[in-house]
């Protein structure tokens, strides 16, 4: 039979990408581990526990596996409140265990991507208003300099803070993250001490590090309207300006675009050595007067959509093509930094693999610099607000025993990472049902 395979260009890097409290354990200094300790903050009561322990040093199978397994990066998170358990009290044990996992990461072939930020404060800095508060941007800049004067002979690519405007969508819009706050100026206040952290992040790093390779994280989140009626689509630009591109534009050009009061600040202009494109899944947005907090747009997923498990993602690949188009417009290398899908069975994570991948493929086949793909996740890991519910890993894992277990897109992926491409046959095997979508004819 004639095979046919979808080849990524020489040097793509293939990895998957953790963040430090969900997967190492036992991180109590943070705002996080309060939060999961009240009543009703996250489903079912879960809590992060031990995690995938890697904090007990089970990143070392962890990564053996990723290795076996052709994988060629990782990114993962520094634990700020490991590091700096007090203000200006560095502690050397946590910058000594960084050393030893990313010494581990070469040690396998593997290459680190470092995000310094991942939705965690130290417990001291939430006490002090944590984001809300402007002094957030000096501090954040001071530990990026202590973390990155100690990693940076085992790193050089950095990823400041991961999906901020996730963050501050969950906690200071809808709550669902500590501090749990409905504000919205708290929100755009936020905004803007994260858009300055970053910016005095960047020129740090760069600082220490001259050859760095410096960015964020954001996760773009195609907002389509649902009919043609032009209110759907007026409420859908203005969410999608605020949600996905006010950040990152505000790193290409200093002007901060928030709805009620423009700034520019040449300081936070080029700002990026790449754009990290986090991309899940897209919504329908229709306009709706019941839904004032949202900006009278309501989001849903299309009628009929692959939905995953709970309904928390649904499968639609077009959205990455989307989102692969939106981060070509800012003329920057573009990292996958995150995607994946909840799904613990594995009936659904082989499709939404290769059909996304596929996109990056005509993407990266067409011209666009997509230089690597970080699948979310390697192991299941504790999922914020929705605990152990949700299961993103290649492999699963039961917490209580932290006994791991390989689901077939392991396998896929596996063979993924080492074609450096997907081929018919692979799809034919793992996938059968979108055969005919990828290779028609
Ligand atoms: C992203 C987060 C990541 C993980 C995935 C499922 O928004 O960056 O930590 O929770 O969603």
């Amino acid at each position: 039979m004639i095979e046919a395979a979808f080849h990524f260009p020489n040097g793509f890097l293939w990895g998957t990408a953790t963040s430090s409290h969900q997967v190492e354990g036992g991180n109590r200094l943070n705002d996080w581990w309060a939060w999961e300790g009240q009543p009703g903050r996250i489903l079912r009561g879960d809590r992060s526990g031990l995690a995938c322990d890697w904090w007990g040093g089970r990143w070392k199978e962890d990564l053996d596996r990723a290795a076996a397994g052709g994988q060629t990066a990782h990114r993962l998170s520094v634990e700020w409140s490991r590091i700096e358990p007090e203000p200006g009290r560095w502690d050397p044990h946590a910058l000594d265990f960084y050393r030893e996992v990313l010494s581990g990461m070469h040690a396998r072939g593997i290459e680190p991507m470092v995000t310094l930020h991942h939705f965690t404060n130290p417990f001291w800095l939430a006490e002090q208003g944590g984001w809300e508060n402007e002094n957030v941007v000096a501090r954040f800049e001071t530990f990026t300099r202590k973390t990155v004067a100690v990693l940076k002979d085992l790193t050089d690519f950095w990823c400041t803070i991961n999906e901020p405007n996730i963050y501050i969508y969950l906690a200071y819009s809808t709550g669902d993250f500590p501090p749990g706050k409905k504000d919205i100026r708290a929100a755009f206040r936020v905004m803007r001490n994260q858009i300055f952290a970053h910016a005095a992040a960047y020129y740090a790093i760069h600082e220490i590090q001259p050859e760095a390779r410096v960015g964020i994280a954001i996760q773009y989140r195609p907002l389509i309207p649902h009919t043609a009626n032009p209110l759907d689509g007026v409420v859908a630009r203005i969410q999608s300006r605020i949600s996905n591109d006010l950040f990152p534009r505000a790193l290409q050009d200093g002007r901060l675009r928030f709805p009620l009061r423009r700034e520019h600040a040449a300081k936070v202009a080029h700002t990026q050595d790449y754009l990290g494109l986090n991309y899940y899944s897209c919504d329908h947005v229709s306009f709706d007067l019941s839904k004032a907090g949202e900006l009278f747009g309501r989001r849903f997923y299309p009628e009929g959509a692959d939905l995953s498990d709970i309904g928390w993602n649904a499968n639609i690949p077009e959205g990455m093509a989307r989102a692969i188009r939106w981060a070509n417009t800012f003329g920057l290398p573009i990292y996958i930094t995150e995607n994946g899908i909840e799904d613990e069975t594995d009936r659904i994570r082989p499709r939404y693999l290769v059909q996304h991948l596929h996109q990056a493929w005509k993407a990266a086949n067409t011209g666009v610099p997509i230089r690597g793909y970080f699948h979310w996740s390697l192991v299941d890991n504790f999922e914020w607000e929705r605990g152990w519910t949700q299961r993103f890993g290649l492999w699963a894992l039961n917490p209580e025993t932290q006994q791991r277990t390989e689901r077939p897109s392991a396998r896929l992926y596996a063979e993924i990472c080492r074609e450096n491409g997907i081929t018919s046959d692979m799809v034919r095997r793992f996938a059968p049902e979108v055969f005919p979508v990828l290779f028609p004819g």
